[in-house]
């Protein structure tokens, strides 16, 4: 949470509380979200909700806070800022002796549009937030058993031993036979990379394919993280235009090195690549001689109609598939893997080893256990299946509140909801949270110059109970409502 309490202090608690609230909202911690709740505060600090009453109290009659319905505390950042000499008497700057300008490297993908997420959600009444998991739904009852067995003999051993450039064996063999079998995909053990997710899956090959100057593709809209990653190896990175069939194939430049897509559920738009371009694609790659990094971070999370098989079930020589347990366990598992050739494999091994030796051993193997018993794919059922229940509250009040086609998504996570004309996506994504609500800009999803950047909104629905979609859903659309009536004066 970032706010931090002296080691020492003769100033009485709630004081303590208070001034580190305030240097933290100095710092700009709050300026987008709401302050935390009392009892979370406490907990926090290990100290009584009282102490922290007090302490907002206090703030709350000076106006440095200011109290707003449904969502709690916020920085009153108006005061703040007139009073910039007020925490430099309190707080001086330390004497900087070390120019970080000198030392640290420029980045290649410095200028590059990033995702900025609220990971304090859970203060939202409305948490429409992407790609986070409410510990509530995680199957802590099958994990905890999981991991009390990888503790046990022989299991113990290969959760502690330090595996060097090697994954857990169990785990292999799994991913293997119930996991990769389900995407058509027949892989040996030497053809696959236990990962840290899907983001260090998709780090390992980038590193290990390209260099300055190569040519790689990403998808536009697309996930605004493999931009990044692709840009640090100083590779040339194309943006391709993305349409209701997903990436626009016949656009890809003959040079390319690296295609990066999403084909299951695109992201952010969740459109699946049709059959046609599929064709095309691996059509395209074959002819250029061009690799395909086929990024399939929720696959599994599908609600209608069949899975086409993963890319890498129908080309086994040009296709790098890349998965994920962070979309349907946790992201803070930190679990992927990656399905390639085995010379790529080796490479991204000995990359691997020189940055994190390997995944956790004892979160490899308390996975391995759990879908070796079966638990793994039950509670894949069931969480699929309360995915599916919030799909269809999300499409249905969309289409009745927004009243807009929205485009048509066989699975996923969230939903990539069209705004009015001249309606700015990040004024609504402001105004919704001053009433609550939290949605995600699509503007980092595209080039910073494209024309559509305003244009869309990205509402996830997996942190949210099912309950709130519709009052929630109301609210954004008043919102909405309210920003096309004030675009229109
Ligand atoms: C499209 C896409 N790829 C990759 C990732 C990274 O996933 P992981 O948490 O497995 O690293 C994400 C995470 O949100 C994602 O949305």
């Amino acid at each position: 949470m970032g706010i931090i309490l002296p080691v020492q202090s003769h100033e009485p608690l709630y004081k303590q509380v208070r001034n580190a609230i305030e240097q933290a909202i100095r710092d700009g911690q709050f300026a987008q979200c709401p302050l935390p709740s009392s009892r979370a505060l406490a907990d926090e600090l290990s100290i009584s909700r009282n102490t922290v009453n007090l302490a907002y109290q206090e703030m709350l009659s000076e106006g440095l806070i200011v109290s707003e319905e449904r969502v709690g505390y916020r920085a009153n950042t108006a005061i703040l800022s007139s009073s910039p000499g007020h925490a430099q008497e309190k707080n001086p700057p330390e004497p900087n002796t070390v120019d970080w300008r000198r030392h640290l490297q420029t980045q290649a993908q410095a200028p590059l549009p990033e995702i900025q997420k609220d990971y304090d959600w859970q203060a939202y009444p409305y948490p429409f937030i992407y790609g986070q998991v409410p510990s509530s739904s995680f199957p802590t009852t099958a994990w905890n058993r999981a991991l009390r067995t990888s503790m046990e003999y022989p299991h113990v051993h290969w959760s502690l031993r330090d595996g060097g450039s090697s994954d857990d064996p169990l785990l292999v063999e799994q991913l293997r036979t119930n996991v990769l079998a389900s995407r058509g995909i027949r892989a040996a053990p030497e053809e696959i990379l236990v990962t840290l997710g899907a983001q260090n899956g998709l780090f390992l090959a980038a590193r290990s394919l390209l260099g300055p100057g190569d040519r790689a593709v990403v998808e536009n809209p697309g996930y605004p993280d493999i931009a990044h990653i692709l840009a640090a190896t100083k590779a040339r990175v194309t943006p391709i235009e993305v349409d209701r069939d997903g990436l626009c194939v016949g656009d890809i430049p003959r040079t390319t090195k690296l295609i990066a897509v999403t084909p299951s559920h695109h992201f952010p738009t969740n459109v699946g690549l049709s059959e046609e371009r599929r064709g095309l694609l691996l059509q395209a790659a074959s002819d250029n001689d061009s690799l395909i990094l086929e990024d399939d971070y929720d696959s599994e999370l599908r609600y209608t109609g069949r899975a086409a098989p993963a890319l890498r079930a129908v080309d086994r020589e040009r296709v790098i598939y890349v998965g994920s347990f962070s979309k349907f366990l946790a992201p803070g598992l930190r679990i992927g893997y990656v399905v390639a050739a085995p010379e790529l494999i080796e490479r991204m091994r000995h990359e691997r080893r020189y940055s994190v030796r390997h995944a956790p051993g004892q979160i490899q193997r308390a996975l391995a256990l759990m879908i070796e018993t079966g638990d793994y794919q039950r509670v894949l059922r069931r969480y699929r299946l309360s995915l599916r229940d919030k799909w269809e509250a999300m499409n249905s009040a969309l289409r009745f509140i927004i009243g807009r086609d929205f485009l048509p998504s066989t699975g996923g996570t969230s939903v990539w909801v069209p705004l009015p004309d001249h309606v700015r996506a990040d004024a609504v994504v402001l105004e919704a949270a001053k009433r609550g609500v939290l949605v995600e800009s699509g503007a980092p999803c595209f080039t910073a110059e494209h024309p559509d950047r305003q244009r869309f909104l990205r509402v996830g629905y997996a942190a949210i109970p099912i309950e709130a979609i519709l009052p929630g859903l109301r609210v954004l659309a008043d919102v909405i409502h309210d920003e096309r009536k004030q675009t229109k004066r």
